[in-house]
Parts: C-alpha cells; sequence; structure tokens
C-alpha cells in the first residue's frame, strides 16, 4: 500500500452548533436525554454538547442549569470525549473577563465533564487565548484552538499558516479552521489545509464549516484529502441550511477509502430516527423555520454568519426599517474595513452588524455609535487583522486610551467580588460563573430555581414581597 490508512475523526454537532444554527439554541436536556446512551456507543471523536450559546440559552430561555446539563450528558455518555465551544478571553460572554474568571470557568467544565476546549478568538489575536490554554494543559484537557476563518485582503494562507505557528507554539493540542460563515470553497479548504499542515504537521486539524452555501461536503472532502484530521458534522435531520455536513453522507464519502471514520452507518440511521421525531416536533411548533434549511449562496457574497442575517433583520424591523436589510449588509464590508477587517463571529458579528445598522437607520456613518464598537476601535477586545487608520480611531474615540497589549492585563480578578454579591443565592460553586457571564440572566434563574425547590409557582407571588432565604 502506498499511504498509509488514516481514520477519520468524526465530531458530532447535533447537541450544540446543529441546534445553535437551525433553532436558536433551544433543544432542551429532556430532548437530548432519550438518545444519549446510544450516541455514546457510535463511536464518534467527540460530541460537541456544551458551550457556545447554549450556556446563556440554558439559563435564558430553558430555565436549565448550564451545569446539571453538563454532568447529565457526562453520566450517559461515558465513553466519548465531550467537547465545547469556548470564546478565548470572552469566555461564553460577550465582554473581556478577567484570567481569574477565564481559569475557573476552563477549571470547572473540565471537573464537570469536557475533554475537549476549542477556543477561538473574533479577532484572531492569540493574547486573548493564552490564558485559556494555559488553564486547559494545566486541568488536563485538549486545547483545541480554533481560526476564525473570514476572507479580506490580509486573510492569505500566509496569514492563517502564521496563527496557526502561535497557536502551536502557544501550547495548543490540536487545530480547528472555523468556517462560522461558510465562506470556505473547495479549493481553498484544500489550500488552506495544505498549507497549515505543512506549516504545523505536529498538531491534528480539524475542519468547522457551516452548509449555507451548499458547498459544506465538497470543502471536507477536499479538506480531508488534503490532511485534515478530523471533521464536524451534524445527523441528517438537524444537518444542512446553516448547519453541518450530514454525518451519515459523510461516513458513507469516506467509507472504504483510506480515510474511512469506523462509524456504522446502520447504527448512525437509529440515531437518525430520534432526531427526525424532534426536527419534526419543531417544524410543527415554528422552532424550526424551513428557510434555514435552504441553500443560500449569497451567503459568499454578504459573507456575514447565518445568525447575524437574523439579527440584523430583528434589529430593522423594530426600527421598521427592514427594507433596508441591503443597504445594511452593503455597509457590513465597509464597517468591517474601517475596524480592521474583523473576522464576524461572537461578539464582533454583532457589534460590526449593529453599526451598520445604526449608520443606515441615522443616514450618516457613525453619527451615533454604540460603547462596543467604541470599545473595538480602542483596541479593548484585543488587536485588529488589519491597523485602524488613526484618523478615523480619533472620529469615534477621541482622545480616549487605545489598548495595545492584552486587554485582559488591565482587568482585576474578579471572582471574589462576584461571589460576595450573590452569597445568598450560591448552591453549587459553579453558580458564579453564570453570575459572573450573565448577572442580570443568572439572578432570575437562581430565584426561580429557588422557587420550584420550595414548591412556589413564582408567577402568582408579588416578587418586591418576597422574603430571600439566606
Ligand atoms: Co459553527
Amino acid at each position: 500500500m502506498s499511504q498509509m490508512a488514516k481514520k477519520i475523526r468524526i465530531t458530532e454537532t447535533a447537541l450544540r452548533d446543529a441546534h445553535q444554527s437551525l433553532i436558536a439554541t433551544r433543544m432542551t436536556t429532556e430532548e437530548m436525554l432519550p438518545i444519549l446512551d446510544k450516541l455514546d456507543k457510535i463511536g464518534y471523536y467527540s460530541l460537541e454538547c456544551w458551550g457556545g450559546a447554549t450556556y446563556d440559552s440554558c439559563l435564558r430561555f430553558l430555565n436549565e442549569d448550564p451545569w446539571q446539563r453538563l454532568r447529565t450528558i457526562k453520566d450517559h455518555c461515558p465513553n466519548t470525549k465531550l467537547q465545547m465551544l469556548f470564546r478565548g478571553q470572552n469566555m461564553l460572554g460577550y465582554r473581556h473577563y478577567a484570567d481569574d474568571c477565564v481559569e475557573y470557568l476552563v477549571q470547572r467544565s473540565i471537573a464537570n465533564g469536557i475533554d475537549i476546549i476549542r477556543i477561538f478568538d473574533a479577532l484572531n489575536d492569540i493574547k486573548n487565548l493564552q490564558t485559556a490554554i494555559k488553564a486547559a494543559n494545566r486541568e488536563g484537557g485538549h486545547a483545541q484552538v480554533a481560526i476564525s476563518y473570514t476572507t479580506g485582503p490580509v486573510f492569505t494562507d500566509k496569514y492563517y499558516v502564521e496563527y496557526a505557528k502561535r497557536i502551536a507554539d502557544a501550547g495548543a493540542d490540536s487545530i480547528c479552521i472555523k468556517d462560522m460563515a461558510a465562506l470556505l470553497t473547495p479549493s481553498k479548504t484544500e489550500s488552506l489545509v495544505k498549507a497549515i499542515k505543512s506549516a504545523v504537521p505536529q498538531l491534528p486539524l480539524q475542519i468547522h464549516t457551516h452548509y449555507t452555501s451548499g458547498l459544506a461536503s465538497m470543502c471536507l472532502l477536499k479538506g480531508v484529502e488534503a490532511g485534515a484530521d478530523g471533521i464536524d458534522t451534524a445527523i441528517s435531520p438537524l444537518a444542512l441550511g446553516t448547519s453541518h455536513a450530514p454525518t451519515e453522507s459523510m461516513v458513507a464519502a469516506l467509507q472504504g477509502t483510506k480515510f474511512d471514520t469506523g462509524l456504522d452507518i446502520a447504527q448512525l440511521a437509529e440515531i437518525r430516527e430520534y432526531f427526525m421525531t424532534l426536527r419534526e416536533k419543531y417544524i410543527k411548533s415554528g422552532l424550526l423555520d424551513p428557510k434555514m434549511l435552504a441553500t443560500d449562496a449569497k451567503a459568499l457574497i454578504y459573507q456575514v454568519p447565518g445568525g447575524m442575517l437574523s439579527n440584523l433583520l430583528s434589529q430593522l424591523k423594530q426600527a421598521g426599517k427592514e427594507d433596508q436589510l441591503n443597504a445594511v449588509l452593503e455597509e457590513v464590508p465597509r464597517v468591517r474595513k474601517d475596524s480592521g477587517y474583523p473576522p464576524l463571529v461572537t461578539p464582533t458579528s454583532q457589534i460590526v452588524g449593529t453599526q451598520a445598522v445604526f449608520n443606515i437607520i441615522a443616514g450618516e456613518r457613525y453619527k451615533m455609535c454604540t460603547n462596543e464598537f467604541k470599545g473595538l476601535v480602542a483596541g479593548e477586545y484585543g488587536t485588529t487583522p488589519m491597523p485602524i487608520d488613526p484618523k478615523f480611531r480619533k472620529k469615534i474615540i477621541g482622545d480616549k486610551k487605545v489598548i495595545s497589549g492584552r486587554p485582559a492585563d488591565s482587568l482585576e480578578p474578579e471572582l471574589d467580588k462576584l461571589r460576595n454579591e450573590i452569597e445568598q443565592w450560591i448552591e453549587q460553586p459553579e453558580d458564579v460563573l453564570s453570575y459572573a457571564q450573565f448577572p442580570k440572566v443568572a439572578l432570575d434563574f437562581f430565584e426561580k430555581r429557588r422557587n420550584a425547590k420550595v414548591g412556589i409557582n413564582s408567577d402568582k407571588l408579588d416578587k418586591d414581597n418576597m422574603v430571600h432565604p439566606v
């Protein structure tokens, strides 16, 4: 045999990104429970099941403790590596947190069952990843660092190779190409994978791309042939559209080749059957809009991730300016250029998108600026891929100090202070992390949790008259 067989790793995203992409992260733990034991027997390389928007969604919409969800999944999936998505210094929230918070979130995640932490930074600023990578190394977790993939003048294979080298130097255990906006094409995937694998051959390389533009399975196949070691997929009822390539199809495509995944399609059919019932339920309830499942090659023109498009539309609706969507989409690349070409992923997608909406609604560029946009221009989120024109910066932030080092260096430790603030609500050590990231939402949740335990229906109580047990 001229070439060695290589088993391709499959990461199943059904429990995290697939439902985050298709149904705004609303899958409940109860809906996951009946299929967990079977998922554990498939032989997936990993199950992406936590982090990203799931933490916020558990607390905000589902009235669930995200930590309890993680422990439940771990109980039922002892044989498969559990994986989470982590926004570096932004953790699972939307701002920069102090190092003690980041370290504690990594530690508690691993202690509660996470094996692989996929860490990324929206600006591809390695300084924002160092604390999380080191913490994962220290806790015995696998630090997979994701490159936020985007397009634009600076984003050549060379740019990504330089970043991949820095990622390796920072202590990553593997690398992921994270194409959140479905901008990869098969030929770009091939050249990028080859470039990264030859520069950093010692680290496994995973590909994460979305189906939005209809190219995902071709990209994954090209990527595998070019040397990628693993791919992200979603079981077919939760695949395609804004989600990922179907697991079964990719397994079939690689079966019998030297890249065989080793997964059994008949066994996957049982998983499919279960998620098909969920899919039908979501369509019936309106949670899954069939529009999300359609291929939309316009993604390649707009270059915005699927979730961002729906956010822009809802912001415009609120302002009664729905008809301005095209103007906003044309404004997005302009705002990106002005702000140093940030890749568009949480939180930069929201920051750039909202600023583009403001520019259009106000009828004048940068007449109104959000604090977050000012923060981005001032370096509060890290170093942008391209330098920001000093004249533009001055226009947006005046003489405000620009942060050029690591933004978290200016943050005081915050855990103790936060613990004190919610002392009366703490029922588990992890509660402080819920409060750190989503203060108001977490307090509402803590209150509901306590009321539920003592059997009080909170809807019927006048909250001002409530006595909080200490
Ligand atoms: Co994704």
